[in-house]
């Protein structure tokens, strides 16, 4: 049966319904197939894959040749789920000529839907000239993690009146550019509601609460495969961690008491 694609207008639609929008990180093939058949309405190819795939620090290091790699192999795998892709640190600040070709080369080199880029004001050049290639775009506000470095800390952004009052400018500014959304990550809930409330694009949330949208957690945290992180907005909903040493130190100990393979798994 053929399956009905999400769309960016599908998550319009999804706002105007008070459906909230159910979105996860995938950086791979085979787990990508898994939460597109489960389905998730948005996969993103988020530049976390910088620490959890590769064991970066931060998300700086990785860049667009990995992200396409990293794309393309989820796109392979998904039939319904919309695929957004993060342009990586330094293919798109400052330089929107830059960030049109970065944005083309995802497009056309990964088969993906959309990109997504973090900032506000900064990044408005940027998203107007991709998006008058016709490539739908997200926005990204609050911690930014591609800006740890001038942050100085993963601490909860916004919680001042005066960048407050910048995101809320910087949030509207991207919806009159013309992104389809935006993810919220780490705001206070009060503001990341306030702000859901008067803009008409949807928002996504980590760490803003529950009256955003949508939400969206990093894969691997969810699943509980990443064990040295564990901030207050992800839930565990596997411990897989867990799962996999109890399944590898299973099959070490049949390897070395030679239960495995048995005359069964043999030719
Ligand atoms: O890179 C990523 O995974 C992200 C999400 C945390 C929103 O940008």
């Amino acid at each position: 049966m053929a399956v009905r694609r999400v769309t960016t207008q599908t998550l319009q639609q999804m706002k105007a319904s008070r459906t909230p929008i159910a979105m996860l990180t995938a950086y791979d093939y085979t787990l990508a197939r898994h939460i597109d058949a489960a389905g998730v309405d948005v996969i993103l190819v988020g530049d976390s894959a910088s620490n959890v795939m590769a064991g970066h620090e931060t998300t700086l290091p990785i860049t667009l040749d990995h992200m396409i790699y990293h794309a393309s192999c989820v796109v392979r795998a998904v039939k319904r789920a919309l695929v957004i892709v993060d342009l990586p640190f330094g293919s798109y600040q400052g330089n929107s000529k830059l960030a049109l070709h970065s944005a083309i080369r995802v497009m056309k080199e990964t088969g993906a839907h959309a990109v997504k880029i973090e900032g506000g004001h900064a990044g408005v050049q940027a998203a107007e000239r991709i998006l008058e290639a016709g490539i739908p775009v997200m926005g990204h506000l609050g911690l930014t993690p591609q800006s740890i470095y001038r942050f100085g800390t993963y601490k909860v952004r916004a919680r001042e009146a005066e960048e407050a009052d910048r995101l809320r400018e910087d949030a509207k500014l991207l919806e009159n550019t013309g992104c389809f959304s935006i993810v919220f990550e780490k705001i206070p809930a009060a503001l990341a509601e306030e702000v859901t409330g008067f803009l008409k694009i949807p928002t996504i949330g980590i760490g803003a609460g529950a009256a955003c949208d949508g939400q969206v957690l990093v894969t691997h945290d969810a699943l509980g495969l990443t064990t040295d992180f564990s901030p207050r907005f992800v839930r565990r909903y596997a411990a897989l961690a867990d799962t996999v040493t109890q399944a590898v130190q299973h099959y070490v100990g049949d390897v070395r008491a030679r239960r495995f393979p048995s005359q069964k798994e043999s030719y």
